[in-house]
């Protein structure tokens, strides 16, 4: 198994984030290129700000609440 960081950083990664991965649990993760399917799927289907908060049942109304669900998210619901 391996262990799977998603880092927000909005001066160090172009777009604000990006993801590190703990491949055979090695000491320092390696990031994730930007070109990965992973990037594409976070960004057109996570409710927040890249996040999967829509299967969150305690964050999801907070979202909803501060007006923070994602124009892809809205328009997946709609669709
Ligand atoms: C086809 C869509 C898809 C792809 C591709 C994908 N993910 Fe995800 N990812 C999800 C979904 C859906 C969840 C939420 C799952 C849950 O909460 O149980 C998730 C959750 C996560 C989380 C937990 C935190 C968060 O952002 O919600 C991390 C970390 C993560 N993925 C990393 C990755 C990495 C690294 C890759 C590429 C190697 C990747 N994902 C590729 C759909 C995807």
């Amino acid at each position: 198994m391996g262990v799977e960081v998603h880092v927000k950083d909005t001066r160090r990664f172009k777009g604000g984030w990006a993801f590190f991965g703990f491949d055979d649990m090695v000491k320092t993760a390696k990031m994730t290129p930007k070109t990965d399917a992973c990037y594409s799927c976070h960004q057109s289907h996570g409710a927040v700000d890249t996040t999967f908060v829509q299967f969150y049942p305690t964050l999801l109304p907070i979202a909803k609440m501060k007006q923070t669900l994602s124009a892809e998210y809205k328009k997946e619901l709609v669709e």
